[in-house]
């Protein structure tokens, strides 16, 4: 699967208040690639730097250092980056669905809106185009004329959608996009974004606190800790075989796991790719800690789909 989007040993520093609080190293050397048309889920506690990353995709922060590359193009300037998001090529649904749809437009003038602001016209208007993709997000055309607050939660998202799509991206950022809404509502929201990668092979970001999500949605799972992924993999692997132990805290408070399935061991062999100086970022909570994970970073060790970072 060719890769739409790299990223290459990222890292964001926030400075802290004027000396009064520490820097916030939201991202700490950070590496992946997502194919094109696949789903990536990237899990981690609260803080742990998935939004940040999600900004940097979409252009609205610059890393300190490292590379992004959309299409093999660099991203690093911020200036590409807007060109992407302007072009419509990488496009984001956020948490909070309200929030990001302009309150006194109508539904109608929303997801038309990326056609005006691209200039592009439509024989007839573009109704007939809003009232389609309205339809492909399992919204009638009896919504056009409603405002955002005469809306479900779950028809908010919906909307939005409908508009990420309009300008047919090659990559979804979608941070957190069903943490706000009903646990009914999450599945036909989830459903709605794996049918919209089935149908236009768009690339997405699936970002989430849940794991349990990503089962039967996501084709790899990235799990961050304090802005490093500490482990990357297919999802039937880290589902099934998480390798560090965080990644089993995570699991954990996912049902339908019990501590022993979590301490199951896969026969398949891993080979250590490379090591760095600094402590494991998760010893001080880890179970299994030994005085190695404090005294060096553990290595990454290469598995059948990805990656790990831990010594055991
Ligand atoms: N603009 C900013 N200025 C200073 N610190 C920031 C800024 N944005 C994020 N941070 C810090 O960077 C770290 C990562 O934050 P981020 O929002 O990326 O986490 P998250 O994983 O998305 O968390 P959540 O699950 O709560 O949404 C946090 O410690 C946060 O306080
Ligand atoms: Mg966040």
């Amino acid at each position: 699967m060719p890769s739409i989007l790299t990223v290459s040993h990222c890292s964001k520093r926030f400075s802290g208040d004027g000396g009064r609080a520490l820097d916030v190293l939201a991202l700490q050397d950070v590496s992946f690639e997502i194919g094109e048309g696949e789903i990536l889920g990237l899990a981690g506690e609260s803080g742990s730097g998935k939004t940040t990353l999600s900004r940097l995709l979409l252009g609205l922060e610059e890393p300190d250092e490292g590379e992004i590359y959309y299409h093999g193009t660099s991203f690093t300037s911020g200036k590409y980056a807007k060109q992407c998001r302007m072009n419509g090529g990488i496009q984001a649904i956020f948490q909070d669905p309200l929030a990001s749809l302009n309150p006194v437009m109508r539904v109608e003038e929303i997801v038309a809106e990326p056609f005006r602001i691209q200039n592009l016209r439509f024989p007839g208007g573009s109704r007939r185009k809003v009232e389609k993709l309205l339809a492909q997000v399992g919204l009638g055309s009896e919504c056009m004329n409603k405002r955002p607050d005469q809306l479900s939660g779950g028809e908010q998202q919906r909307v939005c959608i409908a508009r990420a799509l309009a300008l047919q991206p090659g990559l979804l950022v979608a941070d957190e996009p069903v943490s706000a809404l009903d646990a009914e509502l999450q599945g036909g929201i989830l459903a709605l974004i794996k049918a919209s990668r089935d149908q236009y092979g768009l690339a997405v970001l699936l970002v989430a606190h849940d794991l349990g999500l990503f089962r039967g949605i996501a084709d790899r799972v990235a799990i961050m800790y304090q802005g490093e992924i500490v482990e990357i993999g297919k999802t039937k692997e880290i589902l099934s075989f998480p390798r560090h132990p965080y990644t089993k805290e995570l699991l954990s408070a996912t049902p339908p796991y019990t501590r022993e399935m979590l301490l199951r061991v896969p026969e398949t062999s891993v080979e250590t790719i490379s090591t760095s100086k600094n402590s494991c970022s998760y010893w001080a909570r880890c179970p299994y800690a030994a005085e190695c994970c404090q005294d060096a970073a553990p290595p990454v060790k290469k598995t059948d789909s990805g990656f790990y970072r831990c010594y055991f």
